[in-house]
């Protein structure tokens, strides 16, 4: 859509949250007045028990309370993960929290997780006409503490259970205190039981086993990764997302924002989470499917999740770069 090139100097003019509802409200309308035509020619593939029509998702964070998730099939999404959705409703940090970093085709977001809750997501998800695959991203709220975390995953689980095709359990944003303190192995290991048990007593309640995949940092070292791959491997999940956003600046280093507290995304992002991807393939057994995500800009980056393991991908921030597009792009590339 070479439209974008002379919308994205609009866009980047508004403050960037500004932004993303402009830009999401003008989604919605084309998509109300039937001016997108999904690209055809995607591979449907099966995937953690699903059947996906492509291997191309949105990224969690981009549509948190499921508002348009018609119209981001209308671009040729296969899947749409929404969310981060918590049990109770919660305002998130204050503005400015999120920030554009242009010279490195990066973001910085400290959003904290703003969402009006479980239920009013799953309430918009029954009403969806998306014939591809919803994922639940589901999170902890701020003000609960740490030591009663596996009760609001637990609780946010059971509202979206219904309505989502899969559950994303993200332990990886660093925009919540102590979220990502449940990625070592005793903590993961408690709370991979709880939400494997309550799976399977919903599985009777609703007829329906909904997969669980977990989304990891790309911050973990080797041996977090290790004993964080070893945890998982022991329990019934099908898959892991690899990887949320980056607290490391290395790569962005002197740039404007570049300081800001919250997670880097985008190309910076990109060679550190495909490494990452790569090693979860060699760590996890082949019946854990994983999802690629960070810094995909082109159809060349997400072939390159695809051979480092990858099954599925995910975008956000080479949308806000790139535009509508990309999905176009990378439905075709990945189709070749
Ligand atoms: C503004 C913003 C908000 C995000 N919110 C969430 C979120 O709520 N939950 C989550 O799991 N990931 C969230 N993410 C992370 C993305 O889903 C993705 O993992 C990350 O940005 C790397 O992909 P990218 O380089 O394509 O953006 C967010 C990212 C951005 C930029």
């Amino acid at each position: 859509m070479p439209i974008y090139r002379f919308l994205r100097p609009l866009f980047f003019a508004l403050p960037p949250e500004t932004a993303h509802a402009a830009a999401l409200a003008g989604l919605e309308a084309a998509w109300r007045m039937g001016l997108l035509r999904p690209p055809s020619g995607g591979e449907p593939v099966e995937v953690m028990g699903l059947r996906f029509p492509n291997r191309i998702g949105l990224a969690a964070g981009m549509d948190k309370d499921a508002r348009h998730v018609d119209a981001w099939g209308g671009l040729g999404f296969g899947c749409v993960e929404v969310g981060t959705v918590t049990p109770r409703p919660q305002p998130g940090n204050p503005r400015p929290r999120l920030f554009r970093l242009p010279a490195a085709g990066a973001l910085i977001n400290r959003m904290g997780f703003n969402n009006e809750g479980a239920v009013a997501a799953a309430s918009r998800l029954a009403r969806r006409k998306f014939r591809g695959i919803v994922g639940v991203n589901i999170g902890k709220n701020a003000a609960t503490p740490a030591e009663r975390a596996t009760d609001d995953y637990l609780e946010a689980m059971k509202a979206v259970y219904a309505v989502a095709d899969y559950i994303a359990v993200n332990i990886s944003s660093p925009n919540t205190a102590g979220l990502r303190d449940l990625q070592s192995a005793s903590a993961l290991d408690a709370l991979l039981n709880a939400l494997t048990t309550e799976r399977d007593r919903l599985t009777a309640v609703h007829g329906r086993s909904v997969p669980l995949a977990v989304k990891l940092a790309p911050d973990l070292d080797a041996e977090a990764l290790a004993a964080a791959a070893r945890t998982l491997s022991a329990h019934a999940i099908a898959g892991v997302i690899a990887t949320n956003t980056t607290t490391d600046r290395t790569a962005v280093a002197g740039l404007p924002h570049a300081n800001e507290q919250g997670g880097l995304s985008g190309a910076p992002l990109r060679e550190q989470s495909t490494r990452m991807l790569a090693a979860l393939r060699e760590l996890l057994p082949p019946r854990i499917a994983l999802i690629g995500v960070g810094g995909i800009f082109s159809a060349l980056d997400a072939q390159e999740k695809l051979r480092a393991g990858a099954d599925l991908v995910q975008v956000y921030t080479g949308l806000v770069y790139r535009g509508p597009g990309l999905v176009r792009e990378l439905v075709a590339g990945l189709a070749e």
